[in-house]
């Protein structure tokens, strides 16, 4: 059994997708599964925490002792993070938030037109949860995670300094065996004064991998 490096430290993860609907019956969103979020709350609660994950729509059983709160759209994630922060020692944001959302969501189903080939969907920016979280005067120890296609290693440094972020966990997801709906994953963690390649595996043993360096940097801080 693991130690319990991090008996009685709340943990809250944001997990999965958003959905940020567009009419009655169809929404945007992306490909995340929830898994990666999900192993990093299994992990935490092995450790002794007291997990809570946001996660948006997935198809996952919750892991034993993890309380799950629900939602759909990044508003909605943000007011649940809001909501419990107060009593958050360790915020992790692994979930894909959907960075705009349609301006006007119609409240109808929106009919095929005749007289046009082309239609136009307005869109508004989302706020940012873990730059929210991480900008509070009483903020929790903050880890982001970035998922990047080409030049990884910088834009996630760009992201933790621009975001005020503790850590940050990066994913290459341009490659088909990681990352986005994958069993496996690898990431590279940044730090300010340090960094770890963590080699690719399965999401439950690297979980286990991150939230080891995350207990490690949370207790050094
Ligand atoms: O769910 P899986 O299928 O297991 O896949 C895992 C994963 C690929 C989704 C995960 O490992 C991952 O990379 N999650 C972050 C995805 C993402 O949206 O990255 P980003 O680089 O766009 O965002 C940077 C950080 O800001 C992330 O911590 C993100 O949660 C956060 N963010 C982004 C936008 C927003 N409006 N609010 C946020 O909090």
């Amino acid at each position: 059994k693991a130690p319990a490096l991090l008996k009685d430290v709340n943990v809250m993860i944001t997990a999965g997708p958003t959905r940020e609907a567009i009419d009655p019956v169809r929404y945007i969103s992306n490909h995340s599964s929830g898994k990666m979020g999900f192993a990093l709350a299994a992990a935490a609660e092995q450790l002794g925490a007291k997990v809570t994950v946001v996660s948006g729509p997935v198809n996952l059983t919750t892991p034993a002792g993890v309380n799950k709160v629900a939602v759909n759209t990044a508003q909605q994630m943000l007011d649940a993070t809001l909501n419990q922060v107060a009593s958050c020692d360790i915020f992790i944001a692994c979930a894909a938030v959907a960075d705009y959302r349609v301006a006007d969501v119609a409240e109808q189903k929106i009919k095929k037109t005749d007289n046009s080939d082309e239609m136009q969907l307005r869109l508004v920016k989302n706020p940012d949860i873990v730059a929210t979280i991480a900008g509070l005067a009483n903020k929790p120890f903050t880890v982001g995670f970035a998922a990047e296609t080409q030049d990884v290693a910088h834009y996630a440094q760009d992201k933790m300094a621009r975001k005020n972020l503790d850590m940050i966990a990066a994913n290459d997801v341009s490659k088909p065996e990681q990352g986005f709906n994958s069993e496996q994953n690898a990431l590279s963690v940044f730090w300010p004064t340090g960094h770890q390649q963590l080699d690719l595996a399965d999401k439950s043993e690297l979980a286990q991998q991150l939230m080891a360096l995350i207990a490690k940097q949370y207790a050094a801080q």
